[in-house]
């Protein structure tokens, strides 16, 4: 078996993550938090949605947001941009990447952006054509590619549609998305493999919700069919406000724990974002949902005091 030797790590905290906090969040917060998510060396961060604020409002500050980061060189600020509004909003905000969202299913579509599978693919056509003009990134996200939460499932059929009328817009990454955290290893390394039958497997990205517990597991099947980018969320956070029940994504500290352990090079410093987790948590006033965060944050407080402790004796 030969995996990728190395593994581009989506950071959506500050989006996903971030987009079904009740309680709006100061820009500040969503500020600092990409600046420390930038420190620890991710290569691509998704960091706004230019949304209807009326739909979303946690997202409505995305141009404060971008206005006010620290960027790293080289690294890609992406955002979400539903249509032409979005797209110029987002284009203005000077982001490197924009991801339109559709999905695989008609209900999630109806609910989640207001149109169907159809209508949303004319939307999309004009901000995929603005974007490849102006030199922007162009990625694409589907939603209940393994499941539904108003259908259930989801025959890979609908995913195989919605992927080539995505590659007739021109995108450059696709995101096939277990919305919801329903997916097993077995289903997602099967859907993987057809979707590559389809497009390279180089601009296939895995984006796994944990709301079951097999997100790792769904990303172990996914990096064995040779997929090489994930979507994770520091300290685990996230949902979206149209999926419900659904949990956060899957949590950035417990992606990179076993990529680093399986000797699969990200380039981002985990104890830094160890740091944010714990960090994060303290702003929103809740424990991490990590396991490695925790983990690692507790051994972290423990070496702090012990160098304490030999400092002060
Ligand atoms: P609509 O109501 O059908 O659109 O919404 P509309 O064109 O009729 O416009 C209605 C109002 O929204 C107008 O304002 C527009 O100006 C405004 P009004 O005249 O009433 O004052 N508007 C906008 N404002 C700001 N930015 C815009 C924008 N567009 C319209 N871009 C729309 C359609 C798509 C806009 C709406 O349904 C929407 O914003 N939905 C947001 C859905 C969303 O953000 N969901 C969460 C992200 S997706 C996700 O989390 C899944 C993902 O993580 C993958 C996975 O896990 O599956 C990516
Ligand atoms: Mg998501």
């Amino acid at each position: 078996m030969s995996l990728p030797t190395a593994v581009k790590i989506v950071e959506v905290s500050a989006r996903d993550g971030l987009q079904n906090e009740k309680q709006f969040l100061d820009t500040a917060i969503k500020v600092e938090l990409i600046n420390q998510l930038s420190a620890a060396g991710f290569p691509n961060i998704e960091a706004a949605s230019f949304v209807s604020p009326k739909w979303v409002p946690q997202m409505a500050d995305g141009t404060e947001v971008m206005a006010n980061i620290t960027r790293r060189d080289g690294a890609i600020y992406s955002a979400l941009t539903p249509n032409m509004k979005g797209f110029e909003a987002a284009l203005a905000a000077g982001v490197d990447e924009v991801v339109i969202f559709g999905a695989a299913s008609e209900s999630f579509s109806q609910k989640n952006i207001n149109c169907s599978i159809a209508e949303s693919i004319d939307r999309f056509a004009p901000v995929a054509k603005a974007a490849l003009d102006a030199g922007v990134r162009l990625r694409a996200s589907i939603s209940c590619s393994l499941g539904c939460p108003y259908e259930g499932e989801i025959p890979v059929q609908n995913v195989l549609d919605v992927v080539k009328r995505m590659h007739d817009l021109g995108v450059h990454e696709y995101d096939i998305a277990d919305t919801i955290g329903v997916a097993t290893p077995v289903k997602t390394a099967r859907l993987m493999e057809a979707v590559a039958g389809m497009i390279p497997i180089e601009q296939m990205a895995g984006h796994f919700h944990d709301t079951y517990g097999q997100a790792l597991a769904n990303i172990l099947a996914s990096l064995q069919v040779g997929v090489s980018i994930f979507h994770s969320s520091v300290a685990g956070l996230g949902g979206c406000p149209y999926a419900k029940g659904a949990t956060g994504n899957v949590a950035t500290e417990d992606v990179l724990y076993m990529l680093h352990g399986m000797g699969i090079h990200t380039g981002i410093d985990l104890d830094q974002v160890v740091k944010t987790g714990a960090w994060v948590s303290e702003q929103l006033g809740r424990p991490t949902n990590s396991r490695a965060g925790k983990a690692l944050f507790l051994k972290q407080s423990l070496s702090a005091t012990n160098d304490e402790v030999s400092r002060t004796k």
